[in-house]
């Protein structure tokens, strides 16, 4: 069987498989569940400076659900840990002794100066913790307070605060980014500046998940008002995955490690991450929504996956999916494929021919000799993949390689040669096309 053990900036644990700094790791209550039920580490829900932070006693969760009634997108407006620092650090330093072989990184926020950083990670530093992750992500009610995204948001702060830190304390730091900004690369380079041992990301997305339309309030709805929040959960998965592949494949940031966090569900969303050049991962929503034991699946589905590949260590699925990872202009633009209907596995709900009719190339029938009939007409088919989203039926649609003959659209035969936006004619940019040198 694959050995799952991990070793993310020199902490080990047994399985790739943290949770994020939220409820789940509140206090040493929930963690030792976590821990009993697989769990290979925590980053501990923030502290900050005492007196602690005060939540509203209301509802403090939006949700997004699918038809199904399935949760796809949560929204929060909770704070940091709302303990006494002295309660917290005291069930770390236990939770630590009792649980030797996971991870336990503690997430800090505190005022952005220095005295303040230096004084907390000295406290965090006698519990024995492993490292300490820095929170430059929540979007709401801290950053308000100068915290948070707000110090995220500005990559001379996230270098600064990185530098105290690294000063500071022997512990490993993590830097938690906010997705909330425009280009994740520069907060990422501001923190490698710092000296970070590594990065992880997405924190919450900041957002209003709805309005109550009644009572005329953004959701939740605290004594008729709503305030903006951080969105997380499976919605939030793409962004990250992009954000964490900008880092790995950022030539100022490669081999920067990278903690995947936005959205995972599932092993095949951690491995998603991991391949894209997370080292680990950590999960929030999907524990909150079903519970610690859902890392049980994460761990057998990883490790089938690596007996199936034939991976022995977790580094051989890290960065594997970075160097497919390009600019679209270097997407081949040479390369053809055609949707094709599988009639057998077809129930003729016709979705794909009224998507590609109103809204793509007019490249599937409808009716063919009076009967309903759904069929792609290669000649109009620009191989979008629009057809294969909306089809209600898994796999009744694929998309087919072209690899020989004429695209019976353009009337171009199909060569295989390589060629891409760079060097195309109808590119007022493009480069003069330079044969390569023959071989002697
Ligand atoms: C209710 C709630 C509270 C959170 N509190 C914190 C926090 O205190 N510190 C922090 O760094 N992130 C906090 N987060 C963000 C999560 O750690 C995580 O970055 C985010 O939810 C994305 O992961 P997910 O999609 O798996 O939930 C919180 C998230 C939720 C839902
Ligand atoms: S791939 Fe696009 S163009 Fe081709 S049939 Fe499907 S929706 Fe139409
Ligand atoms: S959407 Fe799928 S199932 Fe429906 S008609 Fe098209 S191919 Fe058939």
């Amino acid at each position: 069987m694959a050995n799952l053990a991990s070793s993310f900036v020199g902490i080990k644990s047994p399985n790739p498989f943290w949770l994020a700094s939220a409820p789940p790791t509140d206090k040493a209550y929930n963690v030792v569940r976590a821990f009993k039920d697989g769990w290979g580490g925590v980053v501990w829900k923030t502290l900050g400076t005492d007196p602690p932070v005060v939540n509203v006693s209301g509802p403090r969760y939006g949700a997004i659900h699918s038809n199904d009634r399935r949760l796809i997108g949560l929204n929060n407006i909770e704070l940091i840990t709302d303990r006494p620092l002295e309660v917290n650090l005291r069930e770390i330093k236990e939770v630590k002794r009792d649980w030797p072989d996971r991870a336990l990184v503690v997430s800090l926020m505190v005022p952005c100066e220095e005295h303040y950083w230096k004084d907390i990670l000295a406290k965090v530093e006698e519990t024995e913790a492993d490292g300490v992750e820095l929170n430059f992500g929540c979007p709401h009610g801290m950053s308000e307070r100068g915290m948070g995204a707000a110090v995220g948001q500005v990559p001379e702060y996230v270098e600064m605060v990185t530098r105290w830190c690294k000063q500071h304390t022997r512990m490993p730091v993590i830097v938690k980014l906010t997705p909330n900004i425009s280009d994740i690369r520069t907060s990422a380079r501001a923190a490698h500046r710092g000296g970070a041992d590594a990065v992880s990301l997405i924190n919450t997305i900041n957002s209003i998940i709805g309005v109550d339309i009644d009572n005329f309030a953004p959701i939740p709805t605290v004594d008729g008002k709503g305030s903006h929040g951080g969105y997380c959960g499976p919605a939030v998965k793409p962004i990250a995955l992009n954000m964490t592949a900008e880092i790995a494949r950022d030539p100022q940031t490669r081999g920067l490690p990278i903690s995947g966090i936005g959205g995972i569900t599932t092993w095949r969303d951690a491995v998603e991450f991991m391949t894209l050049g997370a080292g680990n991962v950590q999960v929030c929503t999907a524990a909150m929504t079903y519970g610690f034991r859902i890392v049980q699946e994460m761990i057998s589905g990883l490790s089938s996956y690596m007996d199936k590949h034939g991976f022995t260590s977790i580094d051989d699925i890290v960065g594997r999916a970075v160097g497919n990872v390009t600019d679209w202009q270097y997407l081949n633009l040479n390369y053809v494929a055609k949707a094709k209907i599988d009639q057998d596995a077809c129930i003729k709900c016709g979705r794909c021919h009224i998507a590609c009719e109103d809204t793509s190339h007019q490249a599937i029938t409808s009716m063919v000799d009076g009967a309903r009939h759904f069929e792609v007409i290669d000649a109009e088919c620009v191989g979008c993949n629009l057809c294969v989203n909306v089809c209600p039926v898994e796999n009744c649609i694929t998309m087919e390689p072209m690899v020989s003959g004429v695209d019976p659209r353009t009337g171009f035969p199909i060569t295989g040669e390589y060629a891409n936006w760079t060097t195309h004619k109808n590119n007022p940019m493009a480069k003069a096309f330079v044969p390569a040198e023959p071989a002697e």
